[in-house]
């Protein structure tokens, strides 16, 4: 009975630590335009180029983390382009998340152990959407701000890129870069692609 309680303690926590309820997309759909995200941001490729593009976002960052950001980003990154914009609510946030939700594919691993490495991992870098900040090769893709990977070969070796992909925080306190919840095999085989991008 104790345990159970402690149990419904810690879930309930949990839930506060994202901050409430659950978000409506239809809303969140409705907040995105009506505060000029798109001016900045595409979902899917469509709209603006200045920061990432979102359609992914919901792999690479928390809801905590997306909560955090969009209270106020330039008190997690100094110098960013984007605004602090004064909610009116908190539930704004929460609908924002759950319509970047709507777009968010499943990342697809069938192909591990099937393709070789270098393969596997070109392909990760397609499904987690790498190319939403990172130009790789398509001249389309990435943002002007962050950097070009095309030639990343030539700038790092295995061993830089591992620590990197394992915990870019660790290696650049206070980098934007994601710290992606990648398996060994997964990390692996994204390192062995980028050597080959000569
Ligand atoms: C003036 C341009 C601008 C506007 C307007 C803007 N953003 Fe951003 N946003 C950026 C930039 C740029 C970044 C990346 C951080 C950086 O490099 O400064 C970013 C980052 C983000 C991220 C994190 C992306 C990631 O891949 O981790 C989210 C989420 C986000 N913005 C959501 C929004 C939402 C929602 C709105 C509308 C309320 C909005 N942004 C309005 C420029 C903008
Ligand atoms: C939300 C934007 C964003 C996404 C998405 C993203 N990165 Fe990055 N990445 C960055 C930023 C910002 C840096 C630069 C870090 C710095 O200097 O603070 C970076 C740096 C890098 C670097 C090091 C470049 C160098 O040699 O200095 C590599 C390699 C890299 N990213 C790989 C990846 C891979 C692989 C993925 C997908 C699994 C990915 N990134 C997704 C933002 C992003």
């Amino acid at each position: 009975m104790v345990f159970r309680l402690l149990f419904i303690a810690v879930l309930a926590f949990c839930a506060n630590a994202y901050g409430g309820g659950p978000g409506d997309a239809e809303r969140g759909r409705e907040i995105f335009k009506h505060r000029g995200c798109p001016i900045c941001h595409s979902i899917d490729r469509v709209g603006g180029t200045v920061g990432p593009d979102l359609t992914q976002v919901t792999v690479r960052r928390t809801d905590e983390g997306l909560v955090n950001w969009l209270k106020d980003p330039p008190s997690l990154l100094k110098d960013t382009d984007m605004p602090k914009v004064p909610w009116k609510e908190e539930q704004e946030i929460f609908d924002l998340i759950a319509y970047f939700k709507t777009f968010r594919r499943e990342i697809n691993r069938d192909f591990m152990g099937k393709v070789s490495k270098k393969e596997a991992g070109k392909r990760l870098i397609k499904e987690y959407d790498c190319r939403s900040c990172h130009r790789i090769i398509d001249p389309e893709s990435g943002r002007d701000r962050f950097p070009e990977l095309t030639h990343e070969g030539r700038k790092r070796d295995r061993a830089w890129l591992d620590r990197w992909l394992k915990d870019p925080q660790a290696v650049k306190p206070g980098t934007f870069m994601p710290a992606y919840p990648l398996s060994n095999e997964e990390r692996v085989a994204i390192v062995e692609y980028l050597t080959t991008l000569k």
